[in-house]
């Protein structure tokens, strides 16, 4: 390693010469310099205005800073630093870094203006100082031979990229005013960044996750008491942030924010088990960039031309379909935000959220307009909206997430879905998620389809490798699993389905059934094998699992008939008539004696009876609509473990 960090090396810290200045109220010294002494190295001296690393999670990769104050009390037990942060390109959202308009130097850094930034850090995470030069926004990067050397030309705030002027950078860090409490010491900036906080009250409502293992065991570990791992468990749990939501656009990935509101995760398992929730949202997508690049360059080219168009995007469920596109949008609407593209108005809406496929004009139609009306009302207005000559102003953007229940006998929803965007004036792009492949097929028969001209994309499920680095990326770095744990789930998960959320949900449970479980002398205290292995029979053994499995090898047949079925039709639902065909077809497949039609209907009737399947009204006969009541997954599963 190119660095040094406590967990190898013993580290003094001591303050160097004398207090400059007392605070009375908070009893704290004021201070120039302090002094790292290494085990058999020299002594270190790092003087305030200095640029110095800072400990953070990737040992290769320590944060930059720049001290702007010191301070603490006079025996060394508590030593604070306030520092002007600075972002390596590696903390960078990477979907920003094209912001840049040109490739990033390996040795550039930011000038960090970060709003409710925690900006005070323990002394005892300062590493060792490091050289930083500001250069001209026009100046060329010099040769890399001095590999030490960082480098900052410009500023970002999160958002943009700013012009950072050397007087800024060069200035001697203000001097502490003595007596008032200790305030935010931010050279000020073009772009002057709000100074939420003060260091007395260090409570802004989210912070930079801070580099700064608990005083308390970083005095102890100073002082040689604290085993590594210990220390390693310590170090790791005060860097991560705890579920807060975050948006890839607006954080930046390598550093968490978490808002102090919000209690420390006790341990580890808890911050896995926040990490891997499925509501929060990961930093970023790994293995959908294609897929995030496509829907993204659709929906752009589409506001930058005024045009119209839809776009058709399936793949079973727990690919990542909404995550992605909801990713995209955030990006546009930056970019929009930036003045890069024209705004455009977005409204999304979801089958799942309606109680009727026809609601979704009056949700549409209310997120438009603000207008309520009834379904037909709805319907009629924005077929005028839609068809109207007069150019509008924005572009819309429609995501209509869960397409396939909005499925009606007529189609009709789904149809105008897919017809508007195709009015010369409507300007109107329309993304549609569903699970099924061919349902633009299937609506489309007696309508001109070719006309709508749908550009389509379908979201693979994802492999045993993908789920495993799903995993990991949102554990970022955190210790929580052992590496043949996460290996079965993914696994699993990806013989089954290759379904991510079902793979987050597993390990989810894994950590609670870790954390219950009667510690073992022996055991790492990290989700194994045997605690994965019980969430995954805990997840499939449901009451219905158990009725799979003790169903009738006709019933059984018969379940996977319907599955087979959907498959084909690209539907989740089918007639008697139509999964019976499939169920004498497997029939003969398995050697058995194929049943006739009236014990076809009895073995439908009793699926139906245990909710295994949902039923129209029996008196329809072959006819009758049937739907699953469970997932595939879970017969998939109930029917591979015999
Ligand atoms: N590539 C990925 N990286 C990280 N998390 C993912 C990825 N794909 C899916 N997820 C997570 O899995 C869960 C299900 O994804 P989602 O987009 O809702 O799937 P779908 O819409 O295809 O059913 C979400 O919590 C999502 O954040
Ligand atoms: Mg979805």
């Amino acid at each position: 390693m190119k660095y040094f960090t406590r967990m190898k090396i013993r580290r003094v810290y001591e303050w160097s010469g004398r207090a400059r200045s007392f605070n009375r109220r908070l009893k704290t010294h004021d201070y120039d310099s302090f002094a790292i002494s290494v085990e058999g190295l020299s002594k270190i001296i790092i003087n305030t205005g200095q640029h110095i690393l800072i400990e953070g999670y990737d040992e290769d990769n320590p944060y930059v800073a720049k001290v702007t104050r010191l301070y603490g009390d006079e025996n060394g037990q508590q030593m604070k630093a306030v520092v002007q942060w600075f972002m390596r390109v590696s903390e960078l959202p990477v979907n920003k870094l094209k912001l840049l308009g040109r490739e990033p130097h390996p040795q550039e850094i930011f000038y960090y203006e970060c709003r409710n930034c925690d900006n005070e850090v323990n002394v005892e995470s300062i590493l060792r100082p490091v050289k930083v030069k500001h250069l001209d926004s026009n100046d060329p990067f010099p040769d890399s031979s001095d590999k030490d050397t960082l480098y900052v030309k410009l500023s970002w705030d999160s958002k943009v990229f700013g012009v950072v002027n050397s007087t800024v950078m060069e200035s001697p860090a203000e001097p502490a005013p003595a007596s008032s409490p200790p305030s935010c010491l931010k050279p000020s900036l073009p772009i002057s960044p709000s100074c939420s906080q003060s260091a007395a009250t260090p409570r802004g409502p989210s912070r930079r996750v801070l580099p700064t293992p608990d005083h308390a065991i970083m005095q102890k570990a100073s002082l040689g008491e604290v085993d590594h791992h210990f220390l390693t468990v310590s170090l790791l749990f005060l860097q991560i942030s705890p579920g807060t939501p975050k948006t890839p656009r607006h954080a930046t990935p390598s550093i968490p924010i978490r808002s102090l509101q919000t209690q420390q995760p006790a341990n580890i398992l808890e911050e896995a088990r926040a990490r891997l929730h499925v509501s929060s949202v990961p930093e970023s997508l790994p293995c959908r960039e294609q897929e995030f690049q496509d829907i993204y360059s659709f929906v752009e080219s589409k506001i930058i031309d005024n045009t119209g168009g839809c776009m058709y995007i399936s793949g079973v469920p727990g690919t990542g379909k909404t995550a992605t596109v909801h990713e995209v949008i955030r990006c546009l609407q930056h970019a929009a935000d930036m003045d890069e593209i024209p705004s455009f108005h977005f409204i999304e809406i979801n089958g799942m959220k309606m109680t009727d496929p026809h609601q979704a004009y009056v949700q549409i139609l209310q997120k438009l307009t603000g207008q309520k009306a009834t379904p037909d009302h709805a319907a009629v207005l924005l077929e005028k909206r839609f068809s109207n000559l007069a150019p509008r102003k924005e572009t819309i953007v429609m995501l209509v997430d869960e397409l396939d229940l909005l499925w009606t006998r007529k189609q009709n929803v789904m149809y105008n879905l897919f017809d508007w965007p195709t009015r010369r004036h409507a300007r109107l792009v329309v993304l549609t998620i569903a699970n099924t492949m061919d349902l633009p097929e299937r609506i489309m028969i007696n309508r001109v389809a070719s006309r709508l001209g749908l550009t389509r994309m379908s979201f693979q499920p994802y492999s045993f490798k993908q789920l495993q680095e799903i995993i990991m990326s949102r554990l970022n770095k955190l210790k929580a699993f052992e590496e043949d744990a996460l290996q079965l789930v993914s696994r699993k998960v990806a013989a089954l389905s290759g379904d991510a959320r079902r793979c987050l949900d597993i390990c989810r449970r894994a950590t609670e059934i870790c954390e219950h479980s009667a510690a073992d002398p022996s055991s790492t205290g990290l989700v194994g094998m045997s605690h994965v292995m019980e969430a995954l029979n805990e997840m499939f053994s449901s009451a219905y699992i158990t009725a799979i499995r003790c169903a009738s090898t006709q019933e059984q047949l018969f379940l996977r008939a319907a599955i087979a079925e959907f498959r084909r039709l690209g539907l989740e639902e089918a007639t008697f008539q139509q999964v019976f065909v499939q169920h004498q077809a497997l029939c003969r497949i398995e050697g058995l004696r194929p049943i006739g039609v009236s014990e076809g209907l009895a073995v439908c009737q009793r699926l139906g009876a245990c909710r295994l399947l949902l039923l129209e009204p029996s008196h329809l006969g072959v006819l009758q609509h049937i739907r699953l009541n469970v997932s595939q997954d879970d017969i998939f599963y109930a029917l591979k473990a015999d």
